[in-house]
């Protein structure tokens, strides 16, 4: 949905002792991806420990706007009757995919090579997201576009009715781009080509095969080179969430910046394209540890255990680590202000398209709760005040970006004064549970 209501601020006071069991979410983008295959497979695809926040909601309802029917069974079970590639109907209503980059931009990919039209819409902060780097290759497909200027939603993409396939370099690191050409190619006849230079999160060709559709992946000079064949029946599949390290990424450096805290966070996929936070927090030295490591359909997972670190030292992150943990770099600058030294984040320009400028909201919220940092266009710096140093006390916007809010209320559980932010409704677009789930370790968090 495209509104968040009245702004509700929130605050984080200094922590107790953070303990216990912290059982976050199913993946954000695992969840996108089971409904949008789901819709386009034929008959029932089964989901347990769907992400039940507004992002994959308002995919849901844009998947049954397009003819699936989408159920919840309660519990975070659902199931989608799909109606098979190329079997959109047109939606007789605009699509509103509320704060989401990840849905709109998958869901303008799998519908544009069908000979429908359809309109898409946001809220605030993804009306003013760069939608170009999906329409320059869905338009190669044959669909064409009218959007706003500077390729911003509102938006039209009407479907090639005859789609050629495409071979595509993707020219950003990113995911979005490279899944939307997929979908795509999923109803153009013959192979479509996609090429990315760095590796991102390889969620949708690993679930496009477990769907039954022929892809390959190869590593070349190029990069990573993915060959899709088009017009595929895709068979409907059980599919079980793993929980979403993104969403981990809180309780986790929650812990390890508030004295005396030992958190158990089970279940984390520790796939290399999105557990990059984790290495880098065991470069500065903390105390986090994989346990139970396993493997669980297909993924490597494991229970994180993260315990008070004050001997955090800052580093300098590796920038071809930036993709594989670009949703944490918020956190990251707060774990940051409570280390020793300087942390140095470069590589990181994507930072700046996200919900929000992510390097610009936090440097403001992080600067006026003490902390110096530092920032170009692709990189940002934060100087450490240790582990009792970071002053804390002041208010921060979140810009409609739940990660930015959920940021600046970790930062308030080990700082000296409350960190409040002026609008805490964004948390429930990837982590609805953040409130009651962190309150039980031991966090003290206020509304109004
Ligand atoms: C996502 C890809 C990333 C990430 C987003 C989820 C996905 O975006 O930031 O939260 O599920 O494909 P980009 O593709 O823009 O890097």
């Amino acid at each position: 949905m495209s509104g968040h209501g009245t702004p509700i601020p929130m605050t984080s006071h200094r922590a107790e002792p953070l303990k216990g069991l912290a059982e976050v979410p199913g993946d954000k983008s695992i969840s996108h991806r089971s409904l949008i295959l789901g819709a386009m497979a034929v008959g029932e695809t089964k989901i347990s420990g769907l992400l039940e926040g507004d992002d994959v909601l308002d995919t849901g309802k844009a998947m049954q706007a397009f003819g699936a029917e989408v159920v919840n069974h309660g519990g975070g079970n659902w199931s989608v009757h799909g109606v098979g590639v190329g079997g959109f109907a047109e939606p007789d209503q605009v699509i509103d995919c509320g704060n989401s980059g990840t849905g709109v931009r998958l869901i303008m990919g799998c519908m544009a090579t069908s000979p429908i039209s359809v309109t898409f819409t946001g809220d605030a902060s993804l009306n003013g997201r760069p939608m170009a780097r999906v329409t320059d290759p869905l338009a190669l497909f044959g669909a064409k576009t009218v959007g706003r200027q500077g390729g911003r939603l509102p938006m039209t993409i009407v479907g090639a009715a005859e789609p050629t396939p495409v071979r595509y370099v993707v020219p950003v690191p990113s995911a979005q781009v490279k899944s939307a050409v997929l979908l795509a190619g999923l109803n153009a006849p013959g192979k479509t080509v996609v090429i990315e230079k760095e590796a991102t999160r390889d969620h949708s060709e690993r679930m496009l095969a477990g769907f039954g559709a022929e892809i390959a992946v190869e590593e070349t000079d190029e990069g990573r080179v993915i060959t899709l064949t088009g017009q595929p029946e895709l068979k409907p599949q059980v599919i079980s969430v793993p929980r979403d390290p993104s969403s981990a990424a809180f309780p986790v450096c929650a812990a390890l910046i508030t004295p005396g805290s030992d958190v158990l966070v089970p279940g984390i996929g520790l796939n290399p394209t999105r557990a990059g936070l984790f290495y880098t927090l065991q470069d500065m030295g903390a105390d986090l540890t994989f346990e139970n490591k396993r493997e669980e359909g297909g993924e490597p997972v494991a229970d994180l255990r993260a315990r008070f670190s004050p001997q955090m030292k800052g580093i300098e992150v590796p920038p071809e680590r930036a993709a594989s943990m670009i949703d944490e770099y918020p956190v990251l600058s707060v774990v940051a202000s409570f280390a020793s030294g300087k942390t140095m984040m470069a590589g990181v320009k994507e930072l700046r398209v996200k919900e929000s400028d992510r390097i610009d909201a936090m440097a403001r919220g992080l600067r006026a709760n003490g902390v110096t940092v530092d920032e170009g266009e692709d990189w940002w710096s934060v100087e450490g005040l240790g582990p009792e140093g970071v002053p804390g006390g002041a208010t921060c916007e979140s810009f409609l970006d739940h990660r930015i809010a959920m940021s600046f209320m970790v930062m308030g559980m080990g700082a000296q004064n409350p960190v409040s932010v002026d609008d805490g409704n964004p948390i429930t677009t990837s982590f609805p549970i953040f409130e009651p789930l962190m309150t039980g370790l031991g966090a003290k968090l206020t509304k109004g």
